[in-house]
């Protein structure tokens, strides 16, 4: 694909040479990295689910208490889409870089599991995952992996919680919810100490993520962008970088 502002050789080896000379390195990734994946993104204009459908319908507590069966549905139609996709060239790469410096970090606000597919192991999910449920009233932390697959393929019915009776939800942080304290708090010390931080496919508009990449400008690390578009990001950093993550990341780490 073609930008008009296109990323020049000599943008790509700069990176490159930033790639060889960090040994603390964090990522910052969002929807723009699964999109090339097939999963939909959720601001793009056409595309994007925030175009078809309004955030206080589906993805807030007050949502699912007045309709859980519609958000319910949302939900199974998400994991249905990213059981049928696979990580793409953009996630491997990302792995593939893990393995080869000291310190690696990767922090997603994707609840999708393809990171985790590609097989990256240092890795928060700070918006929760898809495809892990919980108890609505909150009486357990509801995830065992032998009845996971069945209690999610419900689409119709909301399940309930074994030991309760209340409804069990998605594991995912909604608008309103706090992020999980450990995992929030691990992002931004990998941020303070990285030596080169990269943003990945995100819009960076939604806190506090999007303060994780501000604390390591402040923090003096290298920050990088990688997205087909603008974003508020773009004048902050030191190298903005316009192409998509799957052509963009095995370029820049020299695995094309
Ligand atoms: P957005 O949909 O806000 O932004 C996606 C970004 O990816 C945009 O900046 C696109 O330009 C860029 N993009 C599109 N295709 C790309 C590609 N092939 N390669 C690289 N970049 C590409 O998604 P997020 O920033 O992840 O939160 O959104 C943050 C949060 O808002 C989400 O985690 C979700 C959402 O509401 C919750 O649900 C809590």
């Amino acid at each position: 694909m073609q930008y008009p502002d296109a990323t020049t050789n000599q943008q790509i080896k700069r990176m490159q040479q930033l790639v060889q000379e960090s040994a603390r390195v964090a990522v910052l990734t969002g929807a723009g990295i699964s999109a090339e994946s097939g999963i939909p993104t959720f601001r793009d204009a056409q595309t994007g689910y925030w175009s078809r459908f309004r955030p206080e319908d589906l993805a807030t507590e007050e949502a699912f208490r007045r309709d859980p069966e519609t958000v319910w549905r949302w939900y199974a139609e998400r994991r249905a889409a990213v059981h049928a996709a696979a990580p793409n060239a953009g996630h491997i790469a990302l792995s593939r870089w893990e393995a080869r410096v000291p310190s690696f970090t990767l922090i997603t606000q994707n609840v999708d599991g393809l990171h985790a597919r590609a097989g990256s192991k240092n890795l928060i999910e700070i918006h929760g995952n898809i495809l892990r449920v919980r108890c609505f009233a909150r009486c357990v932390s509801y995830s065992r992996r032998d009845e996971i697959e069945v209690i999610t393929s419900a689409a119709d019915t909301v399940p309930r919680c074994p030991e309760c009776g209340d409804y069990l939800r998605p594991d995912v942080v909604w608008f309103g919810e706090n992020l999980p304290e450990a995992g929030i708090a691990r992002a931004f010390t990998a941020a303070e100490q990285a030596d080169l931080f990269l943003c990945v496919g995100t819009s960076a508009v939604v806190y506090p993520a999007a303060m994780v990449p501000q604390t390591a400008l402040e923090s003096g690390a290298t920050v990088v962008e990688i997205n087909p578009e603008e974003t508020p990001l773009s004048t902050l950093v030191h190298l903005s970088l316009r192409g998509t993550a799957a052509d963009l990341l095995p370029q820049v780490l020299g695995l094309d």
